[in-house]
């Protein structure tokens, strides 16, 4: 990881960001309340905030009548206490007056209805009038603040998401698909029209309502993500211009089903995270939901490898839309917020700083309550946590290495997704990513997760679970891989359809994958969720695994053509079939999952398959399951980040060396002791 090459990005400097999102447009009134902030924020130990999400009707009260008094006050204060500023650009909400008197700037909804003015995140993606509203005021924004000294970073609106069906928009779709397939015979065949009688004879037929054509489905996905890339690219024309040196950031929420953020990240700066765990300290199988957010840590700093990453969004307490809104333990924030800089963030920032005495997100936690002082215990957990940030200033800068990289991939999860006859529905996809994951995450063996376009010769296992839709290149890059000696793992449902979603014919995986694995596939059998089989492993496999595998309910048929069969179904018609296989190819070894197995039977394989492809740990050492340790590194200086999520306290026994903890300064050797949700991160010495 490199630092950002603009003069004025702040992330991955001096100090780890922390702080939030910052709302004084709706506190105006109350002059005393934002002295009080500026107090507060210097007591809180933040320094850098995100302003003016959702200030468009304060900028903008009328037409073309801007107002900045406020914001050029809050931003000299920030320069003046040494804070940053990440500027918003507005779009996320727009003015009433705005609306009301341009109606194309609102969204038509799916019966083909103008929507009402209200909520946010809700304009049309193309209507022009809303495209020059934004340039306009984002143009106020940069030349006003192009030379403000707070000013660190361009927050570019708030969580894109949604579609819009106005005239304008179908145009702009009807025009993305001319430009993709150049003729409608060539559509037609890829969407295979002739099912249902769907042929188009003109460009303007196609409706993306439509959802019987399961290619149509997944072109829509992608127009979405181009029509959203090209909003963020049209909102930072201005900024560019202005303000080269200021990086453009947009938040985005996680593994968020709509967009395709590995695309939509190739034009941002960097990229910044919501999350919103459901941590629950109660419940025996925490490690599992601890596990799934380091997934996404994971993603997250490998969709710019080069380039830091921050959590734009967090809550130091409870989120007003969980159910039940229960609030966060002792030991549960810093665990969170140490988690994401194990993974890589430079920066772990909260929505937000003070929560506000009226609308639909009072309830939600922030860092000043409505007693409005440093009284309370979220304030004082917010203080504990700078404190210790303060310490872990020598992470900065410092990277991740992974030797195993897990292929996870938008365009794939949606061609799976957008089929009937999938079992793709109650986010599998993302929880089958995850049961691979756990076993990796428990072991501490540091993961790269990102898509199936990028190069993974490098690494020593890839694990690319439902690798549904093979994009072009990609069997034969991972043909490649294994004959250069990787090891690659795959799943039912692999390679099953081309970038169209039309099925591959003569047996699966296809595009030469057949040959790879040493196996194809001739269909699944999808049975009711809960149900368990048993299978033995064929004793002396060379994966090594012993005693019983279970698997779940989904299962491919498979038939060996030269790979071994590791363990086989016992039962039903197909009793006999290979359920695991591994086959040698070239230097390397394909391994296929047919069968859905349980996360103990996972634990088995992928055990076997990191132990014998010699895959590092971020600590050899022995400790209990709940226990995650990542690792960082750069130029000699190595950090561990140890955090125990479970209900109960464990024990990690460190190996001989020497580690110092970084926040008491204090030296750790033998038996080091992790209170349940306890954190602790060690120099290597
Ligand atoms: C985010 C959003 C914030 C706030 C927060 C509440 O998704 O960006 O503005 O609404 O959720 O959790």
């Amino acid at each position: 990881m490199s630092t950002l090459p603009f003069a004025r990005g702040i992330l991955g400097k001096d100090r780890i960001l922390h702080g939030g999102d910052y709302n004084p447009d709706q506190w105006l009134d109350y002059p005393e309340v934002l002295d009080e902030d500026f107090r507060l924020m210097k007591l809180a130990g933040c320094n850098t905030f995100s302003l003016g999400i959702f200030a468009w009707s304060s900028y903008e009260a009328e037409e073309g009548k801007y107002t900045f008094e406020w914001l050029d006050a809050i931003m000299d204060r920030m320069a003046r206490d040494g804070h940053k500023v990440i500027l918003a650009t507005p779009s996320g909400a727009k003015p009433n007056w705005m609306a009301h008197k341009y109606p194309e700037i609102r969204r038509v909804n799916e019966q083909g209805l103008r929507e009402f003015q209200g909520h946010r995140h809700n304009h049309c993606w193309s209507s022009p009038v809303y495209r020059r509203k934004v340039t306009a005021i984002n143009t106020q924004l940069a030349e006003r603040y192009r030379d403000h000294p707070a000013l660190g970073m361009w927050h570019i609106s708030n969580e894109y998401s949604g579609h819009c069906y106005c005239d304008l928009c179908l145009a702009s779709w009807h025009r993305w698909l001319e430009d993709r397939y150049g003729s409608l015979d060539a559509l037609n065949h890829a969407w295979w029209t002739g099912f249902w009688s769907h042929r188009f004879t003109a460009w303007s037929e196609v409706d993306p309502r439509d959802t019987s054509m399961d290619g149509l489905s997944l072109d829509w996905m992608r127009f979405l993500t181009w029509q959203v890339k090209s909003f963020f690219l049209h909102e930072i024309e201005p900024l560019r211009a202005t303000t080269p040196d200021v990086p453009c950031t947009a938040n985005f929420m996680g593994t968020f089903g709509g967009l395709n953020y590995a695309e939509l990240a190739t034009a941002m700066d960097l990229v910044a995270d919501d999350q919103y765990p459901a941590y629950d300290t109660s419940n025996p199988d925490l490690a599992r939901s601890a596990a799934a957010v380091s997934f996404k840590h994971d993603l997250y700093r490998c969709f710019k490898p080069d380039r830091p990453w921050m959590l734009m969004e967090s809550c130091p307490d409870a989120t007003n839309w969980r159910e039940p809104r229960r609030l966060k333990r002792p030991g549960l924030h810093e665990a969170e917020m140490l988690q994401s800089i194990g993974h890589g963030a430079e920066g772990t920032l909260y929505f937000q700083w003070r929560k506000g005495r009226g609308g639909c997100e009072k309830f939600h936690g922030a860092v000043v309550d409505h007693i409005g002082n440093e009284n309370n215990f979220v304030f004082r957990r917010v203080a504990d946590y700078a404190k210790i940030l303060d310490k872990l200033k020598p992470v900065l800068g410092t990277d991740v290495h992974a030797e195993v990289a897990f292929l996870y991939d938008w365009e794939v999860r949606w061609a799976w997704e957008v089929c009937a006859g999938t079992p793709s529905g109650n986010g599998a996809y993302d929880k089958t990513m995850h049961d691979h994951y756990l076993p990796f995450w428990e072991a501490g063996i540091p993961v790269d997760v990102f898509d199936s376009s990028r190069d993974f010769s490098s690494y020593k296992v890839v694990v690319a679970p439902l690798l549904f839709m093979l994009k072009p290149g990609v069997a034969e890059r991972l043909r490649s891989f294994v004959e250069k000696g990787g090891t690659l793992v795959a799943t039912y449902f692999t390679g099953i359809v081309d970038p169209t979603n039309l099925c591959f014919m003569g047996g699966w995986p296809g595009e030469g994958l057949k040959e790879v694995f040493g196996v194809w596939c001739e269909d699944h059998d999808v049975q009711n969720s809960g149900t368990v089989r048993s299978l033995n492993a064929v004793s002396g496999n060379s994966l090594g695994i012993e005693g019983d595998l279970t698997a779940l309910e989904i299962s491919a048929l498979a038939h060996e053509e030269g790979a071994e069969a590791v363990a086989r179904y016992a039962d039903d018609f197909y009793a006999g079939t290979p359920a695991l296989t591994v086959h040698t190819f070239g230097q390397g070894k394909a391994i296929y999952l047919g069968a859905k197995f349980d996360v103990d039977s996972l634990r088995k394989i992928h055990g076997s398959v990191a132990s014998q492809a010699g895959v590092r740990r971020a600590l050899e050492a022995s400790y209990p399951r709940g226990v995650a340790v990542q690792g960082r590194e750069k130029d000699g200086r190595a950090y561990l980040f140890l955090q125990n999520f479970s209900v109960e306290p464990a024990k990690v026994d460190l190996p001989a060396g020497s580690f110092r903890r970084l926040v008491s300064g204090e030296m750790a050797s033998g038996s080091l002791e992790l209170p349940a949700c306890g954190s602790e991160v060690l120099a290597v010495e």
